[in-house]
This record gives structure tokens, C-alpha cells and sequence, in this order.
């Protein structure tokens, strides 16, 4: 016990000394190799969900950054016919989602691997998520104590202008995407208007921005660009093989 109140008075934050989390209502395992899942994350959740009009659609889902696998496997919960891809550079992250997705009941429709974005992938998906680090390199150091000291560094460092990781993503995201896919995009407050450009110098449509639940932009949704007027815009509708 004396232990335990040493570690919370060290700002040590209670969901790491447990190493568990719960998100979108299931419970996450932690590692050090893995964020800590955020209440706003589920911004990305709900933004998919809710340009899913057939939830049984047989989807294809891809995660870059997957961490503990929170956002594939949030997403399976919700959509029983779909299946996923997780993608982290970290291999112990990778190990941890995979732990996860076993304890959770889902591993029989996810799977992961170590890669750097979507490198290794050469298939198309109808759904990308994506929580890319986005914190400017110099102001990781500024950050509260229970995300600099326990956050990997890898998981929050966005390089220079905190958008390195966005432009990667973007980048690889069209090739991977299907005809009638959507890419939905985690970012840091005060970064819609450079995400949402990044993600226009690549090609893709941005449809909307999904605020958080207190009022910040959090989310980008963006599509292909197709024939505009004939394309439906809910994911699954009508699809067509790639
Ligand atoms: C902000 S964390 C998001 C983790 C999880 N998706 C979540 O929302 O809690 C970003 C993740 O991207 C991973 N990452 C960083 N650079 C990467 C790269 N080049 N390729 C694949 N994953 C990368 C990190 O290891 C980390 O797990």
C-alpha cells in the first residue's frame, strides 16, 4: 500500500500502476511500450460509426499507430462482420495489442504486425484509423508529468511542427484506401487547418472535422477523390471490388 500511495504522490498516473485502461467500454492492457488511450480518441470511434449506415458490412479495417489496439478493436466491437489490420513500429506495442485483442475475444478477427505505417501492406482497406504522435518535439518536455515521464517518447513525437507523422500517414493512406474508403485522422488541438491541408496536398477529399467532447476539433474524415457527384458517401454502400 505504501508502495502504491509512493508511486500516486510521484505523479505515476493510477492506469499505469495498474496498467490498465478502459476505452469505448472495454479494458485495455498497458505496457511500456504503449499510450495510455485517451477519452478524446474515442472522437475517432464515433466518427467512423457514424458513416457506417450497415454496421454487418463485411469491412476492412486498417490502424496505423495502433498502441494497444484501441481503436481496431473498438471498432470490431461495434462492427461483428469486420475484420482488422494494427500496425506499430514498436514491437512491444504490437505484442500488447495482440494480448489485447486476445483477451478481448477478438484476435480470431485482428491481427497485427510491426511495420512503419502502411510499408508492408499492399491491400486495400475501407476504413483507416490513425492516432499519429502530434506533439511538437520541443514541448514534449513541457507536458504534465504523467504523459512526458510515462508516455513512450515514440508515441507523442511529431517531429519539429508536431505534423511529421500527419504527413507520412497522409502520404501512404491513398494507395491503401479503398474506392469508397475513409480515413479518419486523430489530431492535437490547434491542428485542423494543417491537417487538414496535408491531407489535401495527398489527394484525398476532407469531408468533415469531429469535435471532441469539449468543443475541439479532433478528428479528420477524408475519402478518396472520386467522381464527386456519384459517389455515395457512407462507407460500404454499394461497394465495389478493388
Ligand atoms: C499517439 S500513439 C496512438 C496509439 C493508439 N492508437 C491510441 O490511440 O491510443 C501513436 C502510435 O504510433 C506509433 N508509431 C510512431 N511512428 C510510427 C511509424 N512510423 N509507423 C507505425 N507506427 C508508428 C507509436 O509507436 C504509437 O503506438
Amino acid at each position: 500500500m505504501q508502495a502504491l500511495l509512493r508511486r500516486l504522490a510521484a505523479g505515476e498516473p493510477l492506469s499505469r500502476i495498474f496498467g490498465k485502461r478502459a476505452f469505448w467500454g472495454l479494458e485495455f492492457s498497458l505496457s511500456a511500450d504503449t499510450l495510455d488511450p485517451r477519452p478524446e480518441t474515442e472522437t475517432v470511434v464515433e466518427g467512423v460509426l457514424r458513416r457506417i449506415p450497415d454496421r454487418s458490412t463485411a469491412l476492412r479495417l486498417l490502424d496505423l499507430g495502433t498502441g494497444t489496439g484501441c481503436l481496431l478493436l473498438a471498432l470490431l466491437s461495434d462492427l461483428p462482420a469486420a475484420t482488422g489490420v494494427g500496425v506499430d513500429i514498436t514491437e512491444g506495442a504490437v505484442q500488447t495489442a495482440m494480448q489485447n485483442a486476445d483477451l478481448l475475444g477478438f484476435s480470431d478477427r485482428a491481427r497485427f504486425l510491426v511495420g512503419d505505417w502502411a510499408t508492408a501492406l499492399s491491400q486495400s482497406f475501407d476504413i483507416i484509423v490513425a492516432n499519429p504522435p502530434y506533439i511538437r518535439s520541443d514541448a514534449i518536455a513541457l507536458l504534465p508529468p504523467e504523459v512526458a515521464c510515462y508516455d513512450p517518447r515514440r508515441a507523442l513525437d511529431g517531429g519539429e511542427d508536431g505534423l511529421q507523422s500527419f504527413r507520412e500517414v497522409a502520404e501512404a493512406v491513398p494507395a491503401r484506401l479503398s474506392s469508397r474508403g475513409i480515413l479518419a485522422v486523430e489530431i492535437g488541438a490547434g491542428q485542423a487547418a494543417a491537417a487538414t491541408a496535408i491531407i489535401s496536398e495527398n489527394g484525398l477529399i476532407v469531408d468533415s472535422l469531429e469535435h471532441d467532447l469539449a468543443g475541439i476539433a479532433r478528428c479528420v474524415i477524408a475519402r478518396p477523390a472520386l467522381s464527386g457527384s456519384r459517389r455515395q458517401k457512407k462507407v460500404g454502400m454499394g461497394r465495389r471490388p478493388d
